[in-house]
């Protein structure tokens, strides 16, 4: 309870600071534009605020000349004036006209530029980001948070500027004028900014709920189009309506409170402002009559004169407060969005500590490896060493576990004590329950997450001391959940090296068994995939996935359930060219089918997260345990 209040009050506070930080990136990608925008916002506020300088002057001069009705004289007075004002109000339209191009384009910039280092960022962070997050929730990062800040640069920013501008002007002038009446306005001020605080800082939580409110909408609809055939076929529809109600109602109640403050703060500062205006003119008329001493920089007597541009004075100064006012909602979501936009940016990417390459080699026939810069189709690690000496490592696929433990979450446990050990060439199957842990390992493989304890070794080398690109290079991955990509069939083939040839591509899906379905589809390896694959059956998409993992040519590959949704036909063609895929290759392959683990060297039977057996098939049969109820319980099925 107490820790909820605490973050009540901070989520109050607008955090200025993230303002700071935007403004810190305009002027770190546009220093001159940004300069030269201010400097014209800052000029044409100030002429702006001096047409009082000169009403003060030509009511002066009307006054003066009124009763000696010399009007040639006054003429000769105010021409001048009003000139030299026309003249400064032309320039002045000019730099507003030049400063809201200026804006425009500097603005579209910096989201251009936080788009890209949002997603820039995305790219290295690790797995456990996405396990944490829901997709909509970042995808709103990209639309609402960066029009939070939109708003900001392009409006709040110039007008806040602008009016700070106005409003020291117009105190300065005011000062010149009369310090007794500049210091009625600024008490004035004073109480207008306890009630924008107070007001505004109601609405600015309700802005920050009203942002988060939206990326939970858009992360529960994102979710709900993804899973459109569980939904109709489960009867789930009215449920999901309810469910989206739910989120739509805070949406909708964030929203409406965040505004009801925000349009009350408008009406409030206008009516101080109105009964300030009146509050200058009875106590400059008190002034005035009781000629009390009048206290200004400019030595003037208190009079008609000044009091008349007093009061527009006023106005102004209360006008623009009024302004800025309005402004610090949208500081407010600003704030919030900046919050999310840049709690992305800095996520920390994924470390990698690594420094073992992989690397292109000649390997003759004694074993010596030399480094190449050709692409010799052999692959070695290169290996830097503490004292500047380096060695190379033919990579030969061969991965060892010794007792590994890990979980996802530190306090639960998901592998214990794993140790296992494939040879060059050798085919490691893992068979056990759902949720046994399979998948788990592979991702430790590949270092989608790092183990708690234990030690993996990849041809000798700690996988912790290798590059993690380079890990994974060398490692092919077919997962469980396929997942293509727009784009032509081809495209997302060579998805699996970039450099593939189409003929290199071709070959792979003929190895794989893909070519045969794709060469019927109506435009060959040119069809297009639409929805991510959504035109393929399951099975055709998994054929992909093995085509691209067979293109990339990896020494060692992981096929997880690769061949679970395929029929027994198409079975057999893929299992064929999945044998011709594992010549030469270390292999893991995870299926519940035992008739595709049958003939590898060796099977890993896994419960709950412990090896519990291995060996051959026909060891494992005859042992009489855990496989062999397995295996003839699904014998028994078939
Ligand atoms: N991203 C994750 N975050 C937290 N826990 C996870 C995550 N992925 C899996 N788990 C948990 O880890 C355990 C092992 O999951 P794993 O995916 O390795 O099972 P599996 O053996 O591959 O099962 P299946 O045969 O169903 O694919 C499960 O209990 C699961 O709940
Ligand atoms: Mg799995």
């Amino acid at each position: 309870m107490r820790k909820n209040e605490s973050s009540d009050k901070k989520s109050r506070r607008i955090d200025f600071r993230l303002l700071g930080r935007i403004i810190k990136l305009l002027f770190k990608y546009y220093p001159g534009l940004s300069t030269l925008t201010t400097i014209f916002i800052i000029f044409s506020a100030i002429v702006s605020s001096i047409p009082p300088l000169f009403l003060q002057r030509v009511i002066e001069t009307i006054g003066k000349y009124y009763e000696t009705r010399d009007w040639a004289a006054a003429r000769s007075v105010i021409i001048p004036q009003v000139t030299l004002l026309i003249v400064l109000y032309t320039v002045s339209v000019i730099c507003i006209l030049v400063y809201r191009q200026l804006s425009a384009y500097i603005t579209q910039g910096i989201l251009y530029r936080l788009r890209r280092r949002m997603f820039d960022n995305m790219q290295y962070l690790p797995i456990r980001y996405f396990d944490r997050n829901s997709y909509g929730d970042i995808m709103s990062y990209y639309t609402n948070d960066i029009d939070a800040i939109r708003q900001v640069v392009a409006e709040t920013l110039p007008i806040v500027l602008q009016s700070s501008v106005i409003v020291l002007t117009v105190l300065f002038i005011m000062a010149y004028y009369s310090v007794w009446l500049m210091l009625l306005v600024l008490l004035g001020v004073a109480v207008m900014l306890w009630v924008s605080r107070t007001v505004g800082g109601n609405s600015s939580k309700y802005f920050v709920r009203q942002q988060k409110s939206m990326g939970k909408t858009e992360g529960y609809i994102q979710e709900i189009m993804n899973g459109q055939k569980v939904v109709k076929v489960f009867n789930h529809e009215d449920q999901s309506i309810r469910d989206f109600d739910a989120v739509n109602q805070a949406l909708y109640e964030d929203s409406y409170r965040a505004h009801t403050f925000a349009n009350m703060l408008g009406p409030i500062i206008l009516n101080l402002g109105n009964i300030l205006y009146v509050l200058v003119a009875i106590v400059g008329g008190i002034l005035m009559i009781n000629k009390v001493p009048n206290l200004s920089i400019s030595g003037l007597a208190l009079g008609i004169s000044i009091i008349i541009p007093f009061l527009n004075m006023t106005k102004q100064f209360t006008g623009n407060l009024n302004q800025v006012s309005q402004q610090i909602n949208f500081v407010a979501m600003a704030a919030a969005g900046a919050q999310r936009v840049f709690a992305l940016t800095d996520e920390q990417p994924e470390a990698d500590n690594g420094y073992v390459t992989l690397v292109n080699a000649v390997i003759d026939a004694e074993g010596n490896v030399t480094e190449s810069d050709a692409k010799t189709g052999q692959w070695a690690w290169k290996h830097p060493h503490g004292d500047g000496t380096l060695t190379y490592t033919p990579l030969r696929g061969d991965v060892r576990m010794f007792n590994v433990d890990f979980g996802y979450d530190e306090d639960k446990p998901v592998l214990h004590d794993i140790t296992l050990y494939a040879e060059p060439g050798q085919k490691v199957a893992f068979v056990g329950a759902t949720g046994a842990g399979k998948t788990t390992i592979t991702n430790l493989l590949n270092r989608f997450y790092d183990i708690a304890d234990g030690k993996i070794r990849y041809d000798g080398i700690n996988i912790n001391k290798i590059k993690k690109s380079d890990l994974r290079r060398s490692l092919g991955l077919v997962l469980q959940e396929t997942c293509l990509f727009t784009g032509t069939v081809m495209d997302n083939i060579r998805y699996g090296r970039l450099d593939a040839t189409d003929e290199e591509c071709i070959a792979a899906a003929k190895l794989s068994g893909a070519d045969s379905f794709i060469t019927r589809l109506p435009d060959g390896y040119q069809t297009q995939l639409s929805g991510s694959g959504s035109n393929l059956s399951q099975g055709q998409r998994q054929l992909l996935a093995i085509a691209r993992a067979a293109v990339a040519d990896p020494p060692v590959m992981i096929l997880d359930e690769a061949t679970s949704s395929i029929d027994t036909r198409t079975e057999s063609i893929v299992q064929r060219g999945m044998d011709k895929l594992m010549e030469g290759r270390t292999v893991f392959v995870i299926a519940h089918r035992l008739s595709t683990v049958m003939n590898s060297d060796v099977i890993m039977v896994l419960d709950h997260g412990r090896i519990i057996e291995r060996g051959s098939h026909d060891q494992l049969i005859a042992q009489h345990g855990t496989y062999y109820q397995l295996y003839t319980g699904a014998f028994e099925l078939e």
